[in-house]
């Protein structure tokens, strides 16, 4: 287990033009108190069924492998890969499968791994139009954040860690640029003044 008040809990300097660190959100132990919760719900409400825990990459790797290991049952992994095309209008057309599932969805009991919520366009495209197309037996969501502030697609996460205010959120699996996924708490960026 992690030391309390380690070197890793404190907030490093950043180095990202234009912006500075706002502070911890949530800590290391305070998330991974929340992920066990998480963790013990989903493994009640599954009981007895297989889940395919599909990871959408590449936010949620962090909070993934620690939910895992907190599900009592029959787990499958898979992962897959979405991006954005830059100005969101609410269409589907806007998200790109960069990388599909390797195992066929047909049947299974999918279980979606996101790091955070936002507009809900991703959640809302990758459910209702590219998984339902393939027959899954179920499809439900579980993300560690949701920010609803900025919310444009009715998706209501079946499972959440945390609800945030409207700010940019990093750490724990979530990055500004590719950076500070490796934080092992909740921090967000801030604009410099
Ligand atoms: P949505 O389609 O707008 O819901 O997009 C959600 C995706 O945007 C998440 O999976 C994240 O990758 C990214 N994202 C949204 N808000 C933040 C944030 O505050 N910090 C880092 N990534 C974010
Ligand atoms: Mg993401």
């Amino acid at each position: 287990m992690r030391k309390k008040n380690s070197q890793r809990e404190k907030i490093k300097v950043i180095n990202v033009p234009g912006y500075e660190m706002g502070g911890q959100l949530l800590s290391a132990e305070t998330i991974h108190d929340r992920v066990a919760e998480l963790g013990k719900q989903i493994s009640a409400d599954y009981a007895g069924k297989k889940i395919t825990v599909v990871g959408i990459l590449k936010g949620s790797f962090v909070f993934m492998s620690d939910l895992i290991r907190e599900i009592d049952g029959d787990v499958e992994i898979d992962f897959m890969e979405v991006s954005s095309y830059g100005n969101s209008t609410t269409s589907s057309g806007n998200v790109r499968i960069v990388k599909d599932m390797d195992v066929s969805p047909a049947d299974k009991n999918i279980l979606i791994v996101e790091d955070i919520v936002d507009t809900g366009n991703t959640l809302k495209y990758l459910k209702d139009t590219f998984l339902r197309s393939k027959n899954p037996e179920s499809v439900k969501i579980v993300t560690l954040l949701d920010k609803p502030a900025r919310r444009k697609a009715d998706i209501v996460p079946d499972y959440c860690g945390f609800t945030v205010e409207d700010l940019f959120i990093i750490g724990y699996g979530l990055d500004y640029a590719q950076q500070f996924r490796q934080l092992p708490y909740i921090a967000y960026l801030k604009e410099k003044k």
